[in-house]
This record gives C-alpha cells, sequence and structure tokens, in this order.
C-alpha cells in the first residue's frame, strides 16, 4: 500500500500545465460507444478512473488502443456484449451509469450494475431513471443490476427536478439516436457537459443548448463520421493547485486551462485578498500576506464547485476570522475534516454548513482519505503543516489526478511517494 510523505512548510511556486478533464473523460468514453466507427480521443488524463473506463469498453468488445499515455483510438464498429458484469472494474466506478444511456443506442436490453465511486451519502440516480421512462424506456432494478429495455426510444421534454450533471448527460446520450426530438429542461451547465455534446456532435449528432438549462437534441440515424477530439483542461486539477499556491503562500501558475471555467473559484481567492492575474489559457495566484475569511456556498456551474470544497476549506483555516463554507449540492461531503481536526484545524460542522476558525496551525499526522478530493484536502494540510504528514489511501488521489506527487515536487513541495511492505505476523 502506498502513502505520501509531506514535509510540510515549503511555498509552493512556478508553473504546472493541467491535464484533461477528469469528469469530461469519463463521459467522452462510454459516449464512444454509440459511434459506429473509429474516434481518438486526445489530452486524456492518465488516471486511474479513465483505465478503469478503457477496460470496461473492451470488456464490451471494443477495440482501444493507446497512441501515447493521453491519446488513444477507439473502435466501436462492433460490440458483442451489453450485459456490463459487476466486477472490480464497474464497482470502482460512479459514471459507470453512462454506459446506459450511451448502449441504449446500441442495444434494446442492457445492463448495468448500480454505480460505485466516491461516497459522499445516497447518490440518487431516480433522475437518469426519469428521463430514460420519458423516453419510452423500461427501466427495472433488481439485484443490484440496472436493466433497460429501449426498444425505439423516442424524442421527448424531460423536466429535471433537480439539477443533474450525470442525469443530463446521461439523457443527452440515450437522446442521440431515438426518433424525433428530445428536451432536457433545467440542464445541468458544467463546461463538460458541452464538451461531451461537441464531441458527438462532431460524429454526427445534432445536439443544441448544451452549456444552457435547455438542451434540444434531434435524433439521428447513426453517428459514423471518424472524430479527432481534444478533451477540456480539467479546471478542478487547475483550481486544486491555485488552492494550494495559495495556501502555501506562493505564486503558483496553472497552464493550459480556460480561465472562465475557474471564475467562480479566482472571484473567491480575490475576495480573500489574494492577487490573481491571467492570460488566454492561464491563470496565476499570489498570496501577498493578509488572507481574509470568506463565505462559499458549493452550487452548480457556474457556481463554486462541490470538487473544490474540501481543499478551499484548507485554505479557510489560514485565513483570519471565522469563514462558513455551505455543501449546496451533496447530503454529506465533510467527511475529511475529522482527520483535519486531527491536524489542528478548528472546523465545527453542523449539517451541511462547516464553521471554519482561522487562523490556526496545522501540524503533520499519518491521516486517511476517504474520497478523491477529500485525499486532496489532506495533501493540502500536509503542505501547510509544520512537520511531517503521512497521507494514507492513496487509491483515491490514483483515480483523479494525473502525477501527482510529481507536479507538486515541480512547485517546490519535499513530497514523496512510498510504497509500505505490509506487516507479516508469525
Ligand atoms: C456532482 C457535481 C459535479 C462533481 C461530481 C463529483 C454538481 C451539480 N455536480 O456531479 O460537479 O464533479 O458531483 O463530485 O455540482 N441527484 C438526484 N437525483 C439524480 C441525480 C442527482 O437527486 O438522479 C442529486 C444528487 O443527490 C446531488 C445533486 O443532484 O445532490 C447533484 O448530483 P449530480 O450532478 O448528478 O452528481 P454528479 O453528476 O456526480
Amino acid at each position: 500500500m502506498d502513502k505520501l510523505i509531506i514535509n510540510g512548510g515549503r511555498t509552493l511556486t512556478g508553473e504546472v500545465f493541467i491535464s484533461g478533464a477528469k469528469n469530461a473523460a469519463l463521459a467522452i468514453i462510454p459516449a464512444a460507444l454509440i459511434i459506429e466507427g473509429t474516434c481518438r480521443i486526445e489530452n486524456l488524463p492518465d488516471i486511474d478512473d479513465v483505465r478503469v473506463y478503457i477496460e470496461i469498453l473492451r470488456g464490451l468488445g471494443a477495440s482501444v488502443t493507446y497512441i501515447d499515455k493521453n491519446t488513444v483510438e477507439i473502435d466501436c464498429s462492433y460490440l458483442n456484449c451489453s450485459h456490463v458484469p459487476y466486477n472490480n472494474t464497474v464497482k470502482k466506478l460512479r459514471a459507470s451509469y453512462y454506459l446506459l444511456g450511451a448502449l441504449a443506442n446500441r442495444f434494446n436490453v442492457i445492463e448495468v450494475p448500480l454505480p460505485g465511486g466516491d461516497d459522499f451519502g445516497t447518490r440518487p440516480i431516480d433522475q437518469h431513471i426519469k428521463g430514460f421512462e420519458t423516453l419510452g424506456a423500461e427501466v427495472a432494478i433488481e439485484h443490484g443490476i440496472i436493466r433497460l429495455n429501449a426498444d425505439r426510444l423516442k424524442g421527448a421534454s424531460v423536466y429535471m427536478d433537480v439539477v443533474s450533471v450525470g442525469a443530463t448527460i446521461n439523457i443527452m446520450l440515450s437522446a442521440v439516436k431515438a426518433e424525433g426530438i428530445t428536451v432536457i429542461e433545467n440542464a445541468a451547465r458544467e463546461p463538460h457537459i458541452v464538451d461531451v455534446a461537441n464531441f458527438l456532435n462532431a460524429a454526427g449528432a445534432d445536439i443544441k443548448g448544451a452549456g444552457t438549462d435547455v438542451i434540444k437534441i434531434k435524433g439521428v440515424n447513426s453517428l459514423n463520421k471518424n472524430v479527432v477530439h481534444n478533451i477540456i483542461p480539467d479546471q478542478i486539477e487547475a483550481g486544486t493547485y491555485l488552492i494550494m499556491g495559495a495556501a502555501t503562500g506562493g505564486s503558483v501558475t496553472v497552464r493550459n486551462v480556460i480561465p472562465t471555467h475557474l471564475e467562480s473559484l479566482t472571484a473567491k481567492l480575490t475576495e480573500m485578498n489574494l492577487e490573481i492575474e491571467e492570460g488566454d489559457d492561464w491563470v496565476r495566484v499570489h498570496n501577498t500576506g493578509n488572507l481574509c475569511k470568506a463565505n462559499i456556498k458549493t452550487l452548480p456551474y457556474p457556481g463554486f464547485p462541490t470538487d473544490l470544497q474540501p481543499m478551499v476549506t484548507v485554505l479557510l483555516s489560514q485565513a483570519e476570522g471565522t469563514s462558513f463554507v455551505t455543501e449546496g449540492v451533496w447530503d454529506s461531503r465533510f467527511q475529511y475534516i475529522d482527520e483535519l481536526k486531527r491536524m489542528g484545524a478548528n472546523i465545527k460542522v453542523e449539517g451541511r454548513i462547516a464553521v471554519i476558525e482561522g487562523k490556526t496551525v496545522l501540524s503533520g499526522a499519518p491521516v486517511k482519505s476517504r474520497d478523491l478530493r477529500g485525499c486532496a484536502a489532506l495533501i493540502t494540510a500536509g503542505l501547510v503543516a509544520t512537520g511531517q504528514t503521512e497521507v494514507q489511501e492513496l487509491y483515491y488521489m490514483d483515480r483523479g489526478y494525473e502525477d501527482f506527487a510529481s507536479k507538486l515536487k515541480s512547485l517546490g513541495a519535499d513530497i514523496k511517494r512510498v510504497t509500505e511492505q505490509p506487516a507479516v505476523y508469525f
């Protein structure tokens, strides 16, 4: 089992190149199943979740060739399986639910196990199911498996009761070849929804309005154009390094980003007295001292992303004053805070609100991550803390950050990954 050893207190400075967006990749890979031909996907992040999804596609009969570690060619002309088994690959992945929407374009009956992934309380999929049913599918859940009878889907209007990224993408996927026009109202507007729509449109789909709250999909007969698609930069990875730079009192530039995707974060960083500069494809944060409190509520895009909430909470522990962070997307996403408290953070959680008293001195400790972004928060705390922090359960970090330790090292962090030999008892 690997762990990270961080000797804290180093100021992060320099530039870091941002990888392709994990959440876009995890929707575009299954979207490739709709295309009866070859597509080339570039700027794919080299992370475990992507590798897992590629294995799932291979299991369905797709041919996938790695051109280099960030580029694949996928050929889904022939698929030979519509029943996805519940095995070690699929149970790790929340985004496995996109297989339902994608495969509905290729098979009449599909079976996919209910999703795995990070644990932040109940992760309902009722809006996905409502969408499929509105398009005419029959949905049954038995023994942990969702069975979709998707013979002849027909376009229809779907109103989403909650703004859900997953359901918006899934319904969009299922409607690509449905007869007539599908309208998704109260759709999520995240940048990766636009990326998925661009990918599908390049292959011959007819999707309009992605990035707004009304998406219109005109069903087409087939998707058969060869596509080359470059995945958008990961705004959460970029935000992670900006927050880490700010928290360590440094100056960090993220390159290969779309600055508008980071606006909700950069606006808050400015409010906290940090200096922000940006160009066409880069953003720089500079900590000049006097970090001050801020109140933050996570919301669907363009609101403050729930995925940056754990890291920004650590940053606020280094600001003067009392800050309030409200989790507006998930019921429970503060599991990492108990570990932060063991490092000296003064944070109280009441329901969906964390009250953070700053400024506190954090001290290094052995800590365990329980989800991907919680792990990034513990690493942020380790970078800030005095002494040594050991972050365990790196499986979560490997799911979503490409070369995390090496990128941090290039910014001046004292960090190393070590493999622990399991204890042997006689
Ligand atoms: C969400 C985030 C996304 C983030 C991901 C992982 C939002 C809007 N989405 O996406 O940015 O990358 O978590 O952290 O910020 N819900 C239902 N019924 C459904 C589906 C969802 O009630 O069928 C609810 C969920 O309980 C949650 C909210 O809708 O409270 C948002 O869920 P959703 O956007 O689907 O989650 P993800 O796609 O995982």
